[in-house]
């Protein structure tokens, strides 16, 4: 026979088993929609304040009095930053510095005491960056709004931005005893642990392929999308919602979600996100694999590129929303000065 010590033990035992599944505090809900739809988002508030803790925008540098002479005429290489004041550009370089290589420090760029010199790679890439950055805050308004962005919103004092992606190997015939996997069948990290189509970004965040698959007409009648598509859609949907945090009701009413009706705003700018992403991709960071060194491209000799997560980080708007640009309006100007295309500037340079 049991006696009681054992079976309170035993007791105390299952309810430790039973509510480890428990969450602390209870996790709160947010209504976003009209009531009845569902649109609500769970959160549990102590793990988003440690989020929101985490994800602070650095203060902003002292502004420096304007109407200086513009560094064109200071400086003998500036090819994006030239109609910059010259003492602006000095702070940008500042804050340049401490977004993406505060260990490094201002070496990190410019190799020895000649600024003018285009000697390393990163200085090139990093014109680029000014060139893409520029680019985002005056073209993809629709996306980024005024909120902007600037170099920590994807570096977040880092040489490389945490949150990139690789063409993924492609798997031989008979390389596996499982067989050919086609791509998923594995948990992956990039889409949430599910097991659907690990690699969502060449498709549609690289390339154009169309995301829609719900067909306009009742059973399958002109309706030419397979389930196998349906399931990359997934894939790039689960990435989405892990990157910014969100449940799919922050943009869908599950009800249907192909309905733009019954869909939030954040649906549309997020197909602004979707084009913009493919965009970036294709335009500037793709052609880098011929700028950086090996060590810094994929198995595939492919170089880094973003996904909504390299802004977002897990967050709906990057940073909560802070807005870094008003503080840095020269990354906002529209990017008209040509700059030398960086594959030709770092012919010779290439370590
Ligand atoms: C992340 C890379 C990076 C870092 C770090 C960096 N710079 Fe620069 N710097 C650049 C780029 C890119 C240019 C050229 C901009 C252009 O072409 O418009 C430049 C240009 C300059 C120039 C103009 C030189 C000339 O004559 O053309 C000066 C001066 C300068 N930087 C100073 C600094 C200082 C001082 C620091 C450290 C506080 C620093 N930079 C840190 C990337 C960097
Ligand atoms: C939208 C996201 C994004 C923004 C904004 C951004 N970067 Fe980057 N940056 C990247 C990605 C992705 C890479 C990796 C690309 C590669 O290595 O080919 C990168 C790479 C770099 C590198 C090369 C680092 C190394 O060690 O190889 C430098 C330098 C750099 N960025 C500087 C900047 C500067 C300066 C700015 C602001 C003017 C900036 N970046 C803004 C995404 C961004
Ligand atoms: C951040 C906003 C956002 C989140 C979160 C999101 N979606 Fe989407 N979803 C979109 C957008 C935008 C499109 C249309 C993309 C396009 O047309 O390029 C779309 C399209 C779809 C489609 C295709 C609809 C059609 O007409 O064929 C399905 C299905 C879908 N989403 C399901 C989901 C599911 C399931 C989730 C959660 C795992 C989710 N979505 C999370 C924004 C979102
Ligand atoms: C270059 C950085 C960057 C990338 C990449 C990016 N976003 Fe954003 N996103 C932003 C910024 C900045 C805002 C804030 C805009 C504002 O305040 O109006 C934003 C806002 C949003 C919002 C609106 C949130 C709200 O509550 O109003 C959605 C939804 C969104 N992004 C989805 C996406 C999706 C989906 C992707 C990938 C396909 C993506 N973003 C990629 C920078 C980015």
């Amino acid at each position: 026979m049991m006696n009681t010590r054992n079976s309170l033990a035993l007791l105390l035992l299952a309810t430790v088993v039973l509510l480890a599944g428990c969450e602390r505090p209870r996790p709160d809900t947010v209504q976003r929609g009209y009531r009845g739809t569902g649109t609500v988002e769970v959160h549990n508030p102590r793990v988003t304040a440690l989020k929101v803790a985490t994800a602070q925008a650095p203060e902003p540098l002292a502004a420096v009095p304007a109407g200086g002479p513009a560094a064109s005429s200071v400086y003998k290489n500036v090819q994006v930053l030239g109609d910059v004041d010259a003492g602006e550009l000095t702070r940008l370089m500042l804050a340049m510095t401490q977004w993406v290589a505060p260990q490094q420090g201002c070496a990190y760029c410019h190799a020895g005491a000649d600024f003018a010199a285009d000697t390393l790679y990163t200085k090139v890439v990093a014109r680029r960056m000014l060139q893409m950055t520029r680019h985002i805050n005056s073209d993809w308004k629709t996306h980024v709004g005024d909120t902007g962005v600037t170099c920590y919103t994807c570096h977040r004092g880092q040489n490389v931005p945490s949150e990139v992606w690789f063409t993924p190997p492609a798997q031989k015939r008979g390389q596996s005893f499982a067989g050919n996997k086609a791509g998923q069948n594995a948990p992956a990290a990039s889409v949430a642990l599910a097991a659907l189509p690990y690699d969502p970004f060449t498709p549609f965040l690289s390339q154009s392929s169309d995301v829609r698959v719900v067909g306009d007409t009742p059973l399958a009648t002109g309706n030419r999308h397979s389930i196998k598509q349906t399931e990359w859609t997934y894939s790039l949907m689960m990435h989405m919602s892990d990157a910014l945090g969100v449940n799919c009701t922050y943009c869908h009413n599950s009800r249907s979600f192909t309905s733009w009706d019954t869909s939030t705003p954040q649906r549309a700018t997020a197909w602004y996100g979707i084009r913009m992403a493919r965009d970036l991709n294709s335009q500037y960071l793709e052609s880098l694999s011929k700028v950086v060194p090996a060590h810094r491209l994929g198995s595939e000799g492919d170089a880094p590129k973003l996904n909504c997560a390299t802004c977002h980080q897990a967050a709906f708007k990057p940073l909560y929303g802070a807005p870094m640009l008003k503080d840095y309006p020269q990354l906002g100007v529209v990017a008209h000065a040509a700059a030398a295309a960086p594959e030709e500037a770092v012919a010779q340079t290439k370590p």
